[in-house]
Order: structure tokens, then sequence, then C-alpha cells
């Protein structure tokens, strides 16, 4: 009796046996036999480990002039600028565009990188929370139906994943003020803080790096006392109140950095990879009130986010480089065209200023070069005019990529001068303007990048 019901135990231990068998190694591969690529990620595993970046293609160069008719395109096709082009062709393209080529073709490049579609959001208000919201708008009717329902804008670039959402109705709430105005707290910030400034008292209060003090008319440099990369220094002007640094200050800081970033690279040629970060006030990230630019010159490849720009503008160089009549695209040259073509970017001969479709926040700027020179610091400047006297946008923090550094014939991936710059919010206020949002889901930004672009085109004007 006993052994038969061992004897019985063994069976089913045997088909439990061949069941687990089956589900844990035939079954997978019965699911994954469609999938070729499986064979292949196993052979990645094993290759080497040292990913793309050696890999760049030479992409044809950046310019700034569009590859496409700007007036054509305007005669035959672009409608109007109220919002971001969507599903409804009517709203944003002349009636007989599909006539014309050229309005095919931008298309095709606007859809090349983007996707851009609207939904709508739709909400219920009980009556007494209702009379809130219309009180919130002033009584505006019309405004008040848009809260029901809202337009959302959803802009993703199909390369880089960055992607934003828009939603203009939540900008058209009123602004709380913050709870000290703005001019008050910078005048007691500046007073306060230069007392006892080290950036101010340079010489006997911040380190050197083994390239010495560079320092000429209005800027030093110094070593970060706490260094983030191998090659890391700081660049200040020898004024303490940003709201006063003049144009002859900044152009001071960035040519002696850009000193500083050659001499990186003659002492250390794998050092190719400059890029001069700056955070304005403590708001923005800033550990000093001071103006200090951050230069880092880093080896093998850009810091990652700009690095994943770059290596998306290779992914679209490689899909459109066997493509009839392109061979191949500049990715950044495209995304200025589709710019160009939104009425979002304003050229100054050999470079330009956008903004961008996929911005981060309200007012990201972006300026694309194709050389790093005196009048990109003037736009530099301008920008930082704008931002403090017609936004009232103090503290930022901005980016400003420089080319990699003596490239050889045939090297590959050579990126446009890139400065991008966002607000980091009212100095002042205890809120902070980063959120999970930000940091690990979409941008939101609530006001239409059309909105932000008519109001710089006026800081323009003169230049
Ligand atoms: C549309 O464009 C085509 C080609 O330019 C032209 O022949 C046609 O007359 C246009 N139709 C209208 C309604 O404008
Ligand atoms: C482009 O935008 C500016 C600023 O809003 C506006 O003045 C201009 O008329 C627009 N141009 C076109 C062709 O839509
Ligand atoms: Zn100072």
């Amino acid at each position: 009796m006993a052994i038969k019901s061992n004897d019985f135990r063994i069976k089913w231990l045997i088909v439990g046996l061949l069941a687990g068998i089956i589900v844990t190694v035939v079954l997978p591969d019965f699911f994954l036999l469609n999938n070729s690529n499986t064979n292949q990620n196993i052979n990645l595993a094993n290759s080497k480990p040292e990913h793309k970046f050696a890999e760049y293609s030479q992409w044809p160069p950046f310019l700034t002039d569009p590859t496409f008719d700007l007036l054509a395109w305007r005669k035959h096709c672009w409608a109007n600028q109220m919002s971001l082009p969507t599903g409804d062709q009517k709203l944003y393209y002349k009636k007989n565009f599909t006539a014309h080529a050229i309005c095919r073709n931008v298309i095709d490049n606007i859809q090349s990188i983007y996707n851009i579609e609207t939904k709508i959001a739709s909400v219920q208000h009980p009556t007494m929370f209702a009379e809130k919201i219309k009180k919130l708008f002033n009584y505006d009717a019309k405004l008040y139906e848009k809260a029901l329902d809202q337009d959302l804008y959803f802009v993703m670039n199909k390369y880089s994943f960055e992607e934003t959402v828009y939603n203009p109705l939540r900008g058209r709430r009123p602004i709380q003020q913050p709870e000290i105005p703005i001019e008050q707290y910078l005048k007691e910030t500046m007073e306060k803080t230069s007392q006892v400034c080290d950036l101010c008292n340079y010489q006997k209060m911040t380190a050197t790096d083994s390239l010495g003090r560079m320092e000429n008319r209005n800027a030093y440099s110094a070593a970060n006392a706490f260094k983030f990369d191998q090659w890391h220094s700081m660049f200040m002007p020898k004024q303490h109140d940003i709201t006063k640094i003049t144009l002859e200050e900044l152009k001071d800081v960035y040519t002696l950095a850009w000193k500083w970033i050659r001499a990186v690279h003659k002492q250390s040629p794998s050092h190719r990879f400059p890029a001069l970060l700056w955070d304005s006030l403590p708001h923005g990230g800033a550990s000093q009130v001071h103006p200090h630019i951050h230069a880092t010159v880093h080896s093998n490849h850009y810091y990652g986010q700009f690095e994943s720009i770059r290596s998306a503008s290779e992914q679209y160089y490689r899909d459109y480089k066997h493509v009839k009549n392109q061979k191949g695209k500049n990715y950044f040259r495209a995304m200025q065209d589709i710019h160009t073509a939104l009425n979002l970017t304003i050229p100054l001969s050999g470079l330009t200023i956008l903004v961008p479709i996929t911005s981060r926040k309200e007012y990201d700027i972006i300026v694309l070069a194709e050389n790093f020179d005196e009048r990109f610091i003037e736009v530099i400047y301008q920008i930082l005019q704008g931002y403090f006297n017609k936004l009232k946008q103090y503290s930022f923090s901005s980016c400003l990529y420089l080319p990699p550094l003596s490239p050889n014939k045939d090297d590959g991936g050579l990126t446009p001068v890139y400065f991008r710059i966002i607000p980091r919010g009212q100095p002042s206020s205890l809120l902070s303007e980063v959120s999970s949002l930000d940091l690990f889901s979409i941008y939101n930004v609530n006001k239409l990048p059309s909105d932000l672009f008519a109001e710089i085109v006026t800081w323009f004007k003169a230049t």
C-alpha cells in the first residue's frame, strides 16, 4: 500500500517536472519565436561595452538659412498661428494647400520629428465651485466655457522623446503675486550677500586649478572647491549683482571661459566636449548669489542630457540617409526649419533664436548658431535683459554647449552652438517650480510657444 502510493507520487512528480520544463523552457521560446531580436540582444550583451559614442556619422553641416521657401509656404500653406498644428488641418492650413508640393514637404518635415495632437479634457463643476471659477476668470463667459472643455496640446519629439503638454487655460489663471515684491527681494538680497561674498573677495577666498587664475578686465576664474568633473572651473564677473550686469562684463566672462576651455583641450586633447552651465540666484539652484558660470570639458562625449539629443540627431540622420533627394538631413537644421515654418524663429544671419515646441517651461528659449562669437554673447545678453526687464524673471538655469573641439575631417556628430535657457520661478517664493512632471514624466507648460514668440520678437526689433 505504502509502495503503491509512492509510485503514484513519483508519477505525479514526473508529470509536474515535465510541465515545469514546458512552462519555463519551451513556452517562452514558443512565444518569442517571431521575435527575431531575441538572439541579437543576447549577442549585443557579449559585444564591446562602449556604445555608439565612437560611431557618429558625418552629418551635413548645420546652417541657419531655411532649406525651404518660406514665402511660398506662407503664401500657399500656412493659415495662421492660433496655436499648434494638430489633426484639424482646416484650422492651420490654407484651403488649397494639398495642391502644392511645398506644403506636403514642410508638413512631412514637421511630422518627421514631432507628433502634435490635441485632446479635450472635460470637467463638471458643482454650483458653488462653478461660481468660484467664474469669478477667477472675471465672469468671462468664453473663458469659463473653455474651462469645462479644456484644450490640451501634446507635442512629442519622436527622436529625443522630449514631451510637453500645453494647457493655455492654466496660463490664463490670475497670477498670484509673490510674498515679497521682486524688486524689494532683489535689493535686500544683494545688500545682505555682497557684504560677506567670497566671490567678491576672490583673491583670498577662492581656489584655483592647475591652469592657475585667469583674469581680464571684468571677469576672473576660480576652481570649484567641490568639483563635478575632472576639468571644471568657474567664471565670474567681478560685479556682484546680476541685475546690473553689463554686456562688456558678460563678454569678459564668456571670453575668459572660452580661453580656459582651449587651454584645457591643449593640455588634454581627449577632453573635447565643452559645456557652460549657469544657474541664477539660489531659487535657480545657484549656491551663491554672486553670478558664476560653470565651465567643464568632458571626455568621450557630452553630458548625458545633451548627448541624448546628439544621439537623437544621429538616429535622424541614419533614418533619412537613404531617402531620395535628401542625402541625409541635419537634425538641428530640420528642427530649425520646423520652427521657422511655425513662425517661432528669429533669424539673425548665422544664428537662430527659437521657442521650442517641446518647451520645458514657460519662456524656454533656444539659440542655435554656426559659430560662437561676440554676436552670440550679445544675443544671450539681450535675452537676459528681456528676462529681467520684460518678464521679471531673475532666476534661471541655462546651458551653452559648444561644438566638439578640434574635429578631424572624418569626425562625426558635430553639433551646432546650442544655448538654452529656462526661468526657475520667483526667487522669493517658497514654492518650487519643479515637480514630478518635470523630473519624471512630461513637461507642463501653460503658455503656447506663439505667445512667448510674440513677446521675444520685440526684444530683437532693433538688431
Ligand atoms: C488649387 O491649386 C491648383 C494648383 O496650383 C490650381 O490649379 C487650382 O485652381 C487651385 N484651386 C483653387 C480652388 O484655388
Ligand atoms: C509671426 O509672429 C509674429 C509675432 O507674433 C507676428 O507679428 C507675425 O505676424 C507672424 N507672422 C506670420 C507670417 O504669421
Ligand atoms: Zn559677490
